[in-house]
C-alpha cells in the first residue's frame, strides 16, 4: 500500500443498512440509491457495484458527470437518473444512454425535444414539482409550458416519474410544512394528470422523510445518508425509536452500520521529555515523560488544523489524544498510556476499533461540520478499499 492512510467501505454494514431500509420501507417502494457528492464520500467507483450486491438497481447522481461515473462502475443495468446538472452535450450522451434526468425549467426541455428529433430516439423525464423548498420545481405558468411542449412530442418524450423534494423532514416539528407541501404535490400532479400528462413513478421522500413519514414514500424515495449508516437527524433517529416502543438507553441497538472506516498506521514514535513543545508552535507542552506517536494524516489529507490539540483517534481500541497543531501531512498523538505501541500499529481516524468508535458525527462536531460535509470532504485521492 502506497498510500499513508485508506478508507474501508463494509460491504456487511451496507447490506445490513439496505435489508433495514427495505424493511421500513413498504415492499413494492424502489429503492434509489443517491450517489452524488462522490457517493457522499465512499468513492462511486467503488461504491456502484457493492451497493449492487447489495440488490440496488436505481441509482440518483446529482449531475451528468457523476451519472458517467455511475454508467462506468455499475455492473449490471442498473437505472441511472439525474437530479440535477445536465448541460448541452452532456444531455445528449444521457438521452443517448437511456439516462433519466429532472425536468425543472422549459430550456432543458426543449433541448430535450430537439436532441430526440434529431436522434431519433426518446428520452425519460421526471417532472420536478415546486412544492415549498424553492430551490428547483416547476409550478404555475412554466409548469403548464412544460406539460404543453410534453404533450407536443408525447411520442418520444417519456415521462417516467413526477417529483419533488421535501423541505425539512428532518424534523417531526416540521410535521405541517411537510402535509403542505405534500398537499401542493396532489394537487400539481392532479393537474397534470388532468392536462393528459401520464405521472409514472411518483417520488419525494429523501431518507429523513422515508423513514419519518411514511405518506411520502409513494413509488420510490431517494435514500443518501441513511444507506451508508448515518441517520438524517437525530430526531429521525428518536422518532424510529419511539416507533419501534424501545428504551434508548438499555435496549436499543443503531440498526444502522456506518459503511466507512479511515484508517493509518504509526509512522514513527518518539519519548520526549518533560516540558516538551510538541510540533510546530508552542500549543502543547508535555507536562511529564511522554511518547509521541507521529501517523502520516494531516490536513492535505483532509484531518483539519481545527482539530490540533482537540482530535481523537483509536490505537490499541482506546481513545488518544491529538496533541500540538496538525500539520499538513501527519499529526502527533499522545501514546503514553498505551501498553507497547509499535510503528506499523493500526490508527483509526474514524471509524471502530474493538469496542471504542470515533463517529463521523464526533469527528465532525469537533470540527463544527454536519455529516454530510464531514463525509464529503473526505479526499478522493484517499484510497477506499471494499471489506467483507
Ligand atoms: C433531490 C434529492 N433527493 C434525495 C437526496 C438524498 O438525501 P438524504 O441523504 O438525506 O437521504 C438529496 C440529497 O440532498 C437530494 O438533493
Amino acid at each position: 500500500m502506497f498510500s499513508s492512510s485508506y478508507i474501508e467501505l463494509s460491504k456487511a454494514a451496507l447490506s445490513k443498512n439496505i435489508r433495514f431500509l427495505k424493511k421500513q420501507l413498504y415492499p413494492e417502494v424502489l429503492l434509489s440509491s443517491v450517489v452524488k457528492g462522490n457517493a457522499y464520500g465512499h468513492e462511486i467507483e467503488k461504491f456502484v457495484p457493492l451497493a449492487e450486491e447489495c440488490g440496488i438497481h436505481h441509482f440518483s447522481a446529482f449531475s451528468a458527470e457523476e451519472a458517467l461515473r455511475v454508467y462506468n462502475s455499475r455492473q449490471s443495468n442498473s437505472d441511472i437518473m439525474i437530479m440535477g446538472c445536465v448541460d448541452n452535450d452532456s444531455l445528449e450522451w444521457a438521452i443517448e444512454n437511456n439516462i433519466s434526468f429532472y425536468i425543472f425549467n422549459l430550456e432543458r426541455l426543449e433541448r430535450t425535444v430537439k436532441i430526440i428529433k434529431k436522434l431519433g430516439v426518446s428520452a425519460r423525464v421526471h417532472l420536478e414539482l415546486e412544492t415549498g423548498l424553492n430551490r428547483t420545481g416547476l409550478s404555475g405558468e412554466l409548469l403548464e409550458k412544460v406539460v404543453a411542449l410534453i404533450l407536443k412530442n408525447s411520442d418520444r418524450l417519456h415521462v417516467e416519474g413526477v417529483c419533488t423534494h421535501l423541505a425539512g423532514a428532518e424534523s417531526i416539528a416540521n410535521y405541517k410544512r411537510i402535509a403542505d407541501q405534500l398537499t401542493s404535490f396532489g394537487e400539481l400532479c392532479s393537474w397534470a394528470q388532468q392536462a393528459g400528462i401520464e405521472t409514472g413513478l411518483r417520488h419525494t421522500a429523501a431518507s429523513a422523510a422515508a423513514l419519518t413519514y411514511p405518506e411520502t414514500r409513494m413509488d420510490m424515495v431517494r435514500i443518501g445518508i441513511a444507506q451508508y449508516g448515518f441517520w438524517p437527524s437525530k430526531e429521525t433517529e428518536m422518532q424510529y425509536i419511539l416507533r419501534e416502543g424501545e428504551q434508548p438507553r438499555n435496549r436499543y441497538t443503531d440498526p444502522l452500520r456506518r459503511v466507512l472506516r479511515w484508517k493509518s498506521r504509526i509512522m514513527n514514535l518518539k519519548q520526549v521529555k518533560q516540558g516538551s513543545f510538541i510540533g510546530y508552535g508552542t500549543s502543547y507542552q508535555t507536562m511529564k515523560r511522554q511518547t509521541i506517536a507521529a501517523v502520516p494524516v494531516g490536513y492535505f489529507h483532509g484531518y483539519r488544523r481545527s482539530l490540533s490539540n482537540l482530535g481523537k483517534v483509536l490505537i490499541h481500541g482506546r481513545r488518544v489524544s491529538v496533541v500540538g497543531n496538525v500539520n499538513m501531512n501527519m499529526l502527533l498523538v499522545n501514546v503514553t498510556e498505551l501498553t507497547n505501541p509499535q510503528v506499523g500499529d493500526e490508527v483509526v481516524i474514524i471509524g471502530k476499533q474493538k469496542r471504542s468508535q470515533i463517529t463521523v458525527s464526533s469527528f465532525s462536531d469537533m470540527s463544527n461540520l454536519l455529516n454530510y460535509e464531514a463525509l464529503v470532504r473526505l479526499p478522493s485521492e484517499i484510497p477506499r478499499i471494499v471489506v467483507d
